[in-house]
C-alpha cells in the first residue's frame, strides 16, 4: 500500500504511548502520519517524540498564527485520507459526538470531511457509562469507525473493556479501511479461507488438537483483504487477533469447519490453510473420563471430513481456484504433489515442518514451495506476512485470467 496518509489525534490517556508505536507500525505498512497532540496528551507523550516519529511537525494547542498560516486547521483536517483518534478518551468522544469545538483536536474533528476511526481508551466505568454509550451510538450513526476497546487489566488497576486496542490492531483497522476504499485487483472477488487448528473433544475438559497457531492463515486473509477481496475467514481456536475487515466465523471442530465452509460457498477461490484434525474421538462423553476406569488408555477414533478434498471434488459450484497446504516432515515436494493430485486441488503450498527445519508451526517465518499444475517454485524463507502477500498476488493474477485460458492450461 502506498500514498495513504492519516491524521492522528492523540488524546490525553496513558495509552498515548501506544500511539507512538502506531505511527511506526503504520510507517512500516507504507502509511504516512501527521499528528495533533491534545493538551492533555502532552502530559503523556511529548511533541518531540511524536514529530521524531512522523517526521513532521506535531500540532498542539500551542498552534499559533504562524502555524495557521503554514497549514490552517481546516486544511489540516482535510490533509489526510483518514483521521484516527487514539487514544479516544471519553472527553474527546463526547466533544465529537456533540459537535463541540473548543480546541485544535475537536475543531479539526468538526471541520473534517474525511472518515474518522476511533480507538477508545478509558476506565471501564467511564466506557460503560450511559453517556459514553450514547456518544458511541451517535458517532457510529454519524459514520465513525471504531477499533476496540479491548478487555483486560487496566492501568487504573481495574479489569474490563476500556483498554485501547494494540497498535498492531489499530494499524490493521487502518489498512482494512484503505483496502475497502481502494479498488484493489481482488475487488469483487469472494475468497473463503480456513485457518488455525481444530479441537476435537474427548470429554468436557479434554480435546485433541495440534500446534497450528493460525498465523499463516490470518496473514493470508489480511493480504487478500488488502488487495480488495471479500474474505470469509473460518478459523479454529487460536490465541492471536484475527485481521479486521474480514468476515470471521469461529469454529471448534473439523465437522463445524466443514459445515461453515460449505455454507460460505460459492466463492472465486477457496484456501484451506487450517490444520484440520484428521481424526476425532469416536465418542464424546458428557462427563469427565476417569483414570481409574481406564477410559483414556484406549481412545477409539473416527475419520473427520476432508474439507479440501470435498471442495476440490465438488461436481457443481467448485471454486475456480482451490488452494491447499501440506505440512510435511519428509520428502516434502514429492508428498505434497501426490497430495495435490489425490485431493484434486489446483495448487498446494508445501512446507517442511520436520524438527530440523525452522519452526513454521507457531513461528513467524515460513519457507514454502508453491506447487501448481505447471510445476513447483521454492520460495526463500521469509516472514509469514511476506508469504501471504506473495500468495495473494499470485491468486489475484490467476483470478484475473479469463476462464478459457486457465481451462486450456
Ligand atoms: N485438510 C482438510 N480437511 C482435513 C484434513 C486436511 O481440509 N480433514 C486440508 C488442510 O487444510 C491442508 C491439506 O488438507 O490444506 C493437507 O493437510 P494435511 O494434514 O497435510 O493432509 P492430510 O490429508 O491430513 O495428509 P497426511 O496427514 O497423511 O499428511
Amino acid at each position: 500500500m502506498t500514498d495513504n496518509s492519516i491524521l492522528l489525534i492523540i488524546g490525553g490517556g496513558i495509552a498515548a504511548y501506544k500511539s507512538l508505536e502506531l505511527i511506526r507500525e503504520l510507517a512500516r505498512r507504507g502509511v504516512k502520519s501527521r499528528a495533533i497532540l491534545t493538551k492533555a496528551g502532552t502530559e503523556f507523550v511529548t511533541p518531540l517524540s511524536v514529530s521524531s516519529l512522523t517526521g513532521e511537525k506535531c500540532y498542539t494547542d500551542l498552534f499559533d498564527l504562524t502555524d495557521e498560516a503554514e497549514m490552517g486547521h481546516i486544511e489540516l483536517s482535510r490533509s489526510a485520507d483518514l483521521l484516527v483518534v487514539a487514544p479516544a478518551t471519553a472527553g474527546l468522544m463526547a466533544k465529537a459526538a456533540n459537535g463541540l469545538a473548543n480546541d485544535l483536536a475537536s475543531t479539526t474533528l468538526l471541520a473534517t470531511d474525511k472518515p474518522v476511526l476511533y480507538a477508545p481508551a478509558m476506565n471501564v466505568r467511564m466506557w460503560e457509562h450511559a453517556a459514553t454509550q450514547r456518544n458511541l451510538a451517535t458517532l457510529k450513526s454519524d459514520g465513525a469507525l471504531f477499533v476496540g476497546p479491548d478487555e483486560g487489566d487496566m492501568a487504573c488497576g481495574e479489569f474490563g473493556p476500556g483498554r485501547m486496542a494494540e497498535a498492531i490492531d489499530i494499524a490493521d483497522a487502518v489498512e482494512a479501511y484503505f483496502a475497502k476504499a481502494s479498488n484493489g485487483p481482488l475487488t469483487g472477488k469472494r475468497i473463503v479461507l480456513t485457518a488455525g487448528p481444530t479441537h476435537e473433544p474427548l470429554d468436557p475438559v479434554r480435546y485433541i488438537a495440534n500446534r497450528s497457531s493460525g498465523k499463516q492463515g490470518y496473514a493470508i486473509a489480511a493480504a487478500l483483504r488488502n488487495l480488495g477481496a471479500d474474505v470469509v475467514l473460518i478459523t479454529g481456536p487460536t490465541n492471536i487477533t484475527p485481521p479486521k475487515g474480514v468476515e470471521l466465523i469461529r469454529v471448534q471442530t473439523a465437522r463445524e469447519m466443514m459445515v461453515a465452509t460449505e455454507k460460505a460457498l460459492p466463492a472465486d477461490c477457496a484456501i484451506c490453510c487450517a490444520a484440520v484434525a484428521d481424526y476425532r474421538p469416536a465418542t464424546e462423553t458428557d462427563h469427565k473420563i476417569k483414570k481409574e476406569r481406564g477410559g483414556l488408555t484406549n481412545i477409539q477414533v473416527t475419520e473427520n471430513p476432508d474439507i479440501l478434498k470435498t471442495i476440490s471434488q465438488m461436481k457443481a459450484g467448485r471454486p475456480p481456484l482451490v488452494v491447499g497446504f501440506a505440512a510435511e516432515t519428509d520428502d516434502v515436494l514429492c508428498y505434497a504433489d501426490v497430495k495435490r493430485k489425490r485431493k484434486g486441488c489446483d495448487w498446494i503450498v508445501a512446507n517442511d515442518v520436520s524438527p530440523g527445519a525452522h519452526s513454521a508451526m507457531g513461528g513467524d517465518r515460513n519457507s514454502v514451495i508453491l506447487i501448481t499444475e505447471k510445476g513447483d517454485e521454492a520460495w526463500p524463507e521469509m516472514p509469514k506476512q511476506e508469504v501471504a502477500k506473495r500468495l495473494a498476488e499470485r491468486i489475484s493474477q490467476q483470478l484475473a485470467k479469463p476462464k478459457l485460458v486457465s481451462a486450456a492450461e
